[in-house]
């Protein structure tokens, strides 16, 4: 029943063809996304990697591929060899990039069959559970737009490597099968059959082998790499993702800042015909944290933090009053033009700020006879106008304050800016905001652990004039670390890293990491410290989220060939999977359930 290929040679993709094709013979093959039937003539969405053509089959013309065409369905196999043909006055459809022709068939050969796939592979309607596009990501990935998403994901992998190779950066490839390396999250362990007992663990990152590239001479490295991590997981993570992974030797934060520009610029030329405009604006951890509550700032919308402690320490509000007291903040946003919100939103947004903590949410709405709020009993008329004037507050806005620990106030107030911004739709489309942060904290305290950690990982140099402060107040202590934000969301970290062996050992120290552990753990680094390490530092950035954005994609898993669910599984393969026992003793390893 099925034809073969024989003397068919594809001449044209089915996104090729254009007005200055017409009466061409030419031969396509590829899928069919859709039949009509127009009683007479039958029309075939015919696609390919590369787009939609229509394809018309005449009896008039060719009656027996006419009656052939009629047991087409939709993702049925095809090749034909037809002529383009203008599309009749008033059918060109403007929004397909072919829709000005059509092919009319002169020969149709059927290469296979379908079954009914499991949904229409359509994108303006994906009505389907995640699990069953996964189930079938095969079919999934037909879909033009995760197509497209793939082609673009390429491009901007080759417009990453051709920048990187013409600024002198050298790929190299660093092994899967090592050991645990520092990041922070859980390791994935693999079992040795050679060394019974032991484990690898994936990478986490390739972070402690291009630092060793550095102490080999190399100066300039890259690698599009996979790292493994298990950590709970959202719409920007996967247990497995690419990085753009980078390191300089004979550097300092600049060069890299510059670098990394380049390559963003790179991307958004290439990509989206856009030009960013570096340099890009750097914040400090602290007044990010100050203005936005949280340390990757979406600057593309106000209702910044703003601190009214001072203000309404003072007042007879007695919550406001005991929070100061207690060393506590009050701070406020003041959401522009929203007094029109109703109770029932306000009591909304209250329980939101509850989820991280709140134990309320303050409220002043800015009325024209002046300030309607369960606090305005509490404020005299120039304690009001204070505030008003402090948090520049108008008719028809609203103030919202939230008073805690700092921590507590900032998660909480930045979780409600950024909610708000969506909620009421205060971010413009299409706009694309880029900015560093710098200056982060070196360490934080882990209060389960009763220790401090990392903030970044424990390579990072310590900024040399806070370099006192690591044994008198390791909190206050400010790191070489920058992160790359985007749109609020972080797609690059790296920092300068430690290259002289007794800081490193300071720093291990402030981590509670016992000498005896660190030469365990990263006995070979801090060798390769003491043969002329020289002074190093990188960055490396999410492939996937820098991808996803340039797509316009909710989710990386929509920029990820094969990617996971949210429970780490793959549904397509089944993986995890049980193994035999024989494979398990062969390992040494014995199931307790
Ligand atoms: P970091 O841990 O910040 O730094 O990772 C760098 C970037 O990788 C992305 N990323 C992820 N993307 C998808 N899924 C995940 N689970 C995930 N985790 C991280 C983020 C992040 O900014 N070795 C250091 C870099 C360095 O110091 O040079 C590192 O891995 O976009
Ligand atoms: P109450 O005095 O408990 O009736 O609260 C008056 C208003 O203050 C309510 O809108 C509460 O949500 C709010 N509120 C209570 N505690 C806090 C707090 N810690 N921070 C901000 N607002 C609060």
């Amino acid at each position: 029943m099925f034809d073969s290929v024989d003397g068919l040679q594809r001449t044209h993709s089915c996104g090729a063809l254009r007005r200055e094709d017409i009466d061409q013979e030419v031969i396509l093959m590829g899928w069919v996304q859709r039949r009509r039937d127009h009683g007479g003539l039958i029309f075939v969405d015919l696609r390919d990697r590369e787009g939609l053509t229509q394809v018309v089959f005449n009896p008039e013309i060719n009656d027996q591929a006419h009656a052939k065409a009629d047991m087409l369905r939709s993702e049925f196999v095809i090749a034909i060899r037809g002529i383009v043909i203008p599309r009749p006055e008033g059918m060109a459809n403007p929004n397909l990039p072919t829709g000005e022709i059509e092919v009319v068939v002169e020969e149709l050969r059927l290469l296979n069959s379908s079954q009914t796939p499991p949904y229409e592979l359509e994108d303006f309607k994906v009505d389907t559970s995640e699990a069953i596009r996964l189930r079938y990501r095969y079919l999934d990935l037909r879909r033009p737009k995760l197509m497209q998403n793939l082609l673009l994901r390429h491009k901007a992998a080759q417009v990453a490597r051709n920048y990187l190779n013409s600024q002198g950066f050298v790929e190299v490839e660093t092994p899967i099968l090592t050991r645990s390396t520092p990041e922070g999250a859980r390791d994935y362990l693999v079992p040795s059959r050679t060394n019974p007992g032991k484990f690898f663990a994936l990478p986490q990152s390739p972070q402690l082998f291009k630092q060793l590239l550095m102490m080999a001479g190399l100066e300039r490295y890259y690698q599009l790499c996979r790292c493994f991590r298990d950590e709970d997981l959202r719409a920007d993570r996967q247990p497995e993702f690419t990085q753009i992974d980078m390191e300089m030797s004979f550097i300092t934060e600049e060069d890299i800042y510059a670098v990394v520009e380049g390559l963003m610029a790179a991307l958004f030329r290439e990509i989206l015909r856009l030009e960013v405009s570096p340099p890009f604006p750097r914040l400090t951890y602290g007044e990010c944290i100050a203005r936005f509550g949280v340390d990757r700032p979406d600057r593309r919308f106000g209702l910044e933090l703003v601190d009214v402690t001072d203000l309404v320490a003072v007042t007879e509000f007695r919550t406001f009053a005991d929070v100061a007291a207690q060393g506590g903040i009050i701070k406020a946003i003041n959401g522009k033009g929203l007094a029109r919100l109703p109770r029932k939103e306000l009591d909304e947004l209250t329980g939101f700020v509850g989820i991280y903590g709140a134990k309320g949410l303050a409220w002043i709405k800015l009325t024209p006879s002046g300030w309607q709020s369960p606090l305005a009993k509490f404020f005299t008329p120039a304690q009001q106008e204070a505030l008003n004037a402090r948090l520049q507050a108008r008719e028809g806005d609203l103030l919202l304050f939230v008073a805690d620990a700092p921590a507590i106030v900032h998660t909480a107030l930045g979780q409600l800016r950024l909610h708000l911004g969506k909620k009421e739709k205060l971010i413009p489309p299409d706009t694309y905001d880029f900015c560093w942060v710098t200056h982060f904290p070196l360490l934080e305290y882990d209060p389960e652990a009763k220790r401090y950690v990392a903030m970044h990982h424990p390579f990072t140099s310590p900024l040399r004039q806070d370099l006192p402060l690591l044994e008198t107040d390791p909190g206050a202590v400010r790191a070489r670390a920058y992160d790359l934000v985007l749109n609020g969301n972080e797609v690059g970290g790296g920092s300068i890293r430690i290259h002289h062996r007794h800081i490193q050992e300071k720093v291990f120290d402030a981590l509670k990491i016992s000498p005896e552990e660190a030469q365990q753990k990263f006995g070979f680094l801090l060798e390769a410290l003491d043969y002329g390490a020289p002074p190093h530092g990188g960055v490396a950035f999410g492939f996937d989220r820098l991808v996803m954005i340039l797509a316009g994609a909710r989710s990386i898993r929509e920029v990820i060939a094969f990617p996971k669910t949210q429970k780490a599984t793959c549904i397509l393969t089944q993986a995890p999977s049980e193994v035999d026992v024989a494979q398990l003793l062969e390992l040494g390893l014995r199931l307790d359930r």
